[in-house]
């Protein structure tokens, strides 16, 4: 059996397989078709410190090779998390758990690290792609040196796991610049895509807001390219998230620079998907006559 085994900066994970945000609810119902103790890890919706009821139904459009959503990062709260699904999810996964954070305000994003950072969790990953009430509305994510302001704040308050989730679009390479710079241990790379999808009939948009994200298997190219430049330019760590959904994925996304892979919209479509694409993985790394995935990190051949 080839070693899976991967370092993200200061966390090492049994494989680099991770559930990404929000694509596996708390896990009621998947442990049913996954051995959820056989993944890398697992990444929790996004929490933010008030309860949210997301966006009203339609919420999820199919397109081909693809799936837009606009939730609107539903979820129970800090409060109601600690107390009642942390413990369950302790109870059902034995690996490493990131808590994805959200925010309207810096307060809010310290508020739920906070409130978590002495619960037995692997880290936090801060989701910056979300409007910045104290900027207007304009989101974290297009905005440099609100990242760095929030990433500084969150180290005084917590040393231990830190990624910050990018989104594809605004100027990624200068927040991923300030994330690093401001002491985030990863780069998360990256959240879904904006995208609309139209109901012809009604003559409206098919999701109850005018647009929404787009994941799954239409946007790994996408993705792929992001983490290439992302690695080529800072050699940090990178979760890489965006349309993951074979083994093959995951070894291009390692040749281009990640050091892990997280899986989203492939669970939506089969939760089996996750224990496949790792079989996947390790025959494939059998093939390639690898004993050990790790060191294939950024390892793709730019030579002529
Ligand atoms: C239904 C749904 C809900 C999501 N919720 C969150 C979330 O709460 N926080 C977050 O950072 N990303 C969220 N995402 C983004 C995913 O974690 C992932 O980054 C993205 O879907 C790209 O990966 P994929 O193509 O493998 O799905 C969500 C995606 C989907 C499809």
């Amino acid at each position: 059996m080839p070693d899976l085994s991967v370092q993200v900066g200061p966390l090492t994970l049994k494989n680099p397989l991770l559930l990404a945000s929000g694509t596996w609810g708390f896990g009621e119902g998947l442990s049913h078709h996954l051995d959820l103790s056989v993944l890398g890890g697992v990444v929790t919706k996004g929490i933010s410190l008030n309860p949210r009821p997301g966006n009203p139904p339609p919420r999820l459009a199919e397109t081909p090779c693809g799936l837009i959503n606009a939730i609107g990062l539903e979820n129970p709260g800090v409060k109601v998390f600690r107390e009642k699904i942390l413990p369950s999810l302790l109870a059902k996964i034995k690996g490493p758990i990131l808590v994805n954070v959200f925010g309207e305000s810096r307060e809010e994003f310290l508020a739920v690290v906070e409130a978590l950072k002495d619960e037995p969790v692997a880290g936090f990953e801060l989701n910056v792609s979300c409007p910045n009430v104290e900027k207007g509305g304009l989101s974290f994510a297009q905005d440099p040196e609100a990242v760095k302001t929030l990433v500084q704040e969150v180290r005084e308050v917590y040393t231990g796991f830190l990624s910050v989730k990018l989104s594809p679009v605004g100027p990624v390479l200068a927040v991923a610049e300030a994330a690093l710079k401001a002491g985030a241990d990863a780069l998360t790379a990256a959240n879904t895509y904006p995208a609309l999808a139209v109901d012809l009939w009604q003559r409206r948009p098919a999701l109850s807001r005018p647009g929404g994200g787009l994941s799954g298997p239409a946007i790994k190219p996408l993705t792929l390219k992001l983490v290439f430049d992302l690695w080529q330019r800072f050699k940090a760590p990178i979760l890489a998230s965006g349309g993951i959904s074979s083994g093959r994925d995951v070894l291009e996304y390692i040749l281009c620079g990640a050091a892990a892979c997280q899986i989203g919209t492939a669970t939506l479509i089969d939760p089996e998907n996750p224990a496949r694409i790792l079989r996947e993985t390790e025959k494939l790394l059998t093939a390639l006559k690898e004993e050990k995935i790790f060191p294939l990190r950024g390892s793709l051949r730019l030579d002529a």
